[in-house]
Order: C-alpha cells, then structure tokens, then sequence
C-alpha cells in the first residue's frame, strides 16, 4: 500500500520532494453506546481498515488536497489564510477543518501541504470514517511541522473540535480517541468524563467479530443526535437540582431509580435512562471480559441493543431485524446495533464454526424481511494512527 501510494502521489502531485505515508483506521465499538457526551465509558477497538495518507510540504502556504475515493471532487485547494469550510469541498472540508482547528489553537503550520488520501472504510456503515480522515491529517500536521509537543490524544481532541466547531457535529470524543490510541488485540475502557484508559486484551481465539451493514441509508443522523444530546443535557440539569453530579455516567441504575423524579418529561427519563444504564454495562461488560466471561459480555450487549431499541429510540426496523436474526442463530454470543443509528451497522460476536453460517442465513432472512442486501465484515482489531 505504502508504495503504491507514493506512486500515486507523485503520479498527481508531480515529481519533487519524497512523500511520507500516514495511516488512521477506523474504528468499531463493542459496547458503550452514545455515553461518550454523558460522561460515561466506551469500550471501542481500533480495527485494520482506515484512512491511509500520502503527505510532503509545499513551498508555498497552500493545502492541496486530493482523494482517490472522490476523484470526482478534483483537486482541492485552499490557503492557509483562508480555509473556511465551503461546501463544493465535500469531504475536503474535514481536512481543511483539522488545519484550521491546529492553527486556532496555536500550533505553527509553517508552510502548505499536499495530501493524497486512500480509505478502505465501506461507505455509510458508520465505523468513524470522518474521524479517521481527522486523525490522519492531525499526525501529518505533527510530523510534517515538527509539533513534537501534540500528543496523540490532542490529536483526538483537536479532531473532536474540528467536528463541533467547523463542521457543526457535536459528537463525543470516542471516534477520534480511538483512532489515534487503538492498540492490536485490545480494546480500550475510555471513561469519557476525564479521558483515563486501561487497554484491555481482546484476544478473541475462538470467536469472530462481525459488523454488517444493514444498507439502511442514514438520515437525518446529525439532527436526531443533536436531540438526544439536548435531551440528556436537559434531563442532567433536572437531577442536579437534587443531587450533585457533573454528568449523567456518575449515576448507577439504582440511585437514578429514586431521583428519576425530577425529569419532568417521560421522553428524557427514558433518554437518560438509557445513559445510565449502558454506561453500568458497559463496566459490567469489561469485568465479565476480565473474567473471561464472553457469555455474560454477549448477553450485555443484547441489553444494550433493547436500551438504544426502546429508551434511546436511535435502531430502525433494519437494524432491529439484523439484530434478531443474529440474537435467532446459534453460536452468536452478543448482537447490538452500533454507533450513531438510525440505520448503518449491527456489530457481533460469533464463534468461528458459525461464521459462515451467520452470514448465510442472516442475509438471507434479513434480505426477505427488507430486500436487503446485508454486507458482512469480519473485521480485525489493529493499531491507532501511525506513520508507515
Ligand atoms: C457517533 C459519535 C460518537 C458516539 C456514537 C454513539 O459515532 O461520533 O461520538 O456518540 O455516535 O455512541
């Protein structure tokens, strides 16, 4: 890949300086969900697709940037003085946004750059394909202008920012975090409300994780997340009014029983319910997987999938039916939907004398309850952003 990018790049760009080569996956998560902007814990895994990176400094103060996936875009051009977001940029947008977030925040870009970009993320499954673009252009920025004092995880943090601020996505730090920090064979308990980690071994000999693509367009994803985080945000402000938290995750199940009260709406007791709750399972989950104990781990990600199903309301019908299909099939431990929602991917844990099975009979049920074509991916965890 590392060569064939070079060649590429030169093949564009022109002939001149060597290009170094950036890589960022992407990321899925095994349970957490939608806890990351409640203060709550995430247990998500970098994996061994992503964002791969070819990148050399310019004489001149410009970005050029160019996609192989989106050749239809062109060429992408802006100067340093002037990168504010256009939209006939597209995804160049969330490049120019990292850059301009780097520079808000007093980090010397001395000179422009050029950038090819290569992901081998399957479109709309909803596995942080923009993250890792972020991510990528956030170490190409720290290598390229020497900024040895950003570390990765302000990477992340800058890439977060670069989503609220320039690109108007309030998302939670999980997507950046994990594409800058993942770690081979791990997954990584992340306590969203102060960023402290514990990596912890995933070493799944006997079991498969599987993400499907459910083919269910996403739409209107940014507004309805917005909502839900409006609605938490809301109902947090009610409990504090009788008990001194900072976040919803600082809650268990049963203290959130007695002051559960105080939300006056029934939607947001619901809302919040389910932050507190996926935030206690996701903490069951990483001690049961400590024990070894993928049973009671597959179990809590089927209550969470119920949590996002019916508390959350972020599942759709397609997502529900992959969802029950795998929940039917034997040698499945756990099956949830994953990520944002309303449409995108379920991720499973299947034993590997299943595998072929589960995707068999899941697509062909899933395909004559939606006609639907599911897309099966049995993914590998792998390394956060590195230089190749
Ligand atoms: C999206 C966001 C994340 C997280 C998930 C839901 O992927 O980018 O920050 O909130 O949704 O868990």
């Amino acid at each position: 890949m590392r060569q064939q990018l070079i060649d590429k790049f030169l093949e564009i760009f022109g002939e001149g300086d060597d290009a170094n080569v950036y890589f960022a996956p992407g990321r899925i998560n095994l349970i957490g969900e939608h806890t990351d902007y409640n203060g709550g814990h995430v247990f998500p895994c970098a994996i061994t697709i992503g964002t791969y990176a070819a990148a050399r400094r310019r004489k001149d103060q410009e970005l050029h940037l160019y996609s192989l996936n989106y050749p239809e875009n062109g060429m992408i051009q802006a100067p340093l003085s002037d990168l504010s977001y256009r939209q006939k940029d597209g995804w160049g947008n969330y490049p120019k946004g990292v850059v301009q977030t780097f520079i808000s925040k007093n980090c010397r870009v001395s000179c422009g750059l050029d950038i090819l970009y290569y992901g081998d993320i399957p479109k709309g499954l909803g596995i942080g394909s923009s993250a890792s673009i972020e991510v990528v252009t956030g170490l190409i920025l720290k290598e390229l202008m020497g900024l040895s004092d950003i570390s990765l995880v302000d990477i992340a943090l800058f890439s977060q920012l670069a989503e609220h601020e320039y690109i108007g996505m309030s998302c939670g730090i999980m997507d950046p975090f994990t594409i800058a920090m993942g770690k081979k064979d791990h997954a990584i308990f992340l306590d969203t409300s102060d960023l402290s980690y514990v990596y912890a071994p995933l070493l799944l000999s006997h079991e498969k994780i599987i993400i499907t693509n459910s083919q269910k367009k996403r739409s209107a994803v940014d507004t309805r997340y917005h909502e839900r985080r409006a609605q938490c945000a809301e109902a947090l402000k009610e409990l504090q009014t009788v008990i001194a938290i900072r976040d919803l995750g600082e809650l268990t199940a049963e203290v959130f029983e007695k002051v559960q009260e105080m939300i006056a709406s029934p939607v947001r007791v619901c809302r919040a319910r389910h932050a507190v709750t996926e935030n206690q399972r996701t903490i069951q989950a990483v001690e049961a997987l400590k024990h070894g104990d993928l049973f009671e781990f597959g179990q809590l990600m089927n209550a969470s999938h119920l949590s996002l199903k019916e508390d959350y309301e972020v599942s759709c019908e397609e997502l529900d039916i992959l969802v029950e299909e795998a929940w039917n099939m034997d040698g499945v431990l756990g099956s949830r939907m994953m990520g944002a929602g309303f449409g995108g991917c379920t991720v499973s844990i299947v034993e590997n004398s299943a595998v072929n099975s589960f995707i068999q009979k899941v697509g062909e049920n899933y395909q004559s309850r939606t006609g639907l074509q599911a897309e099966f991916y049995v993914v590998e965890t792998g390394n956060g952003a590195t230089v190749l």
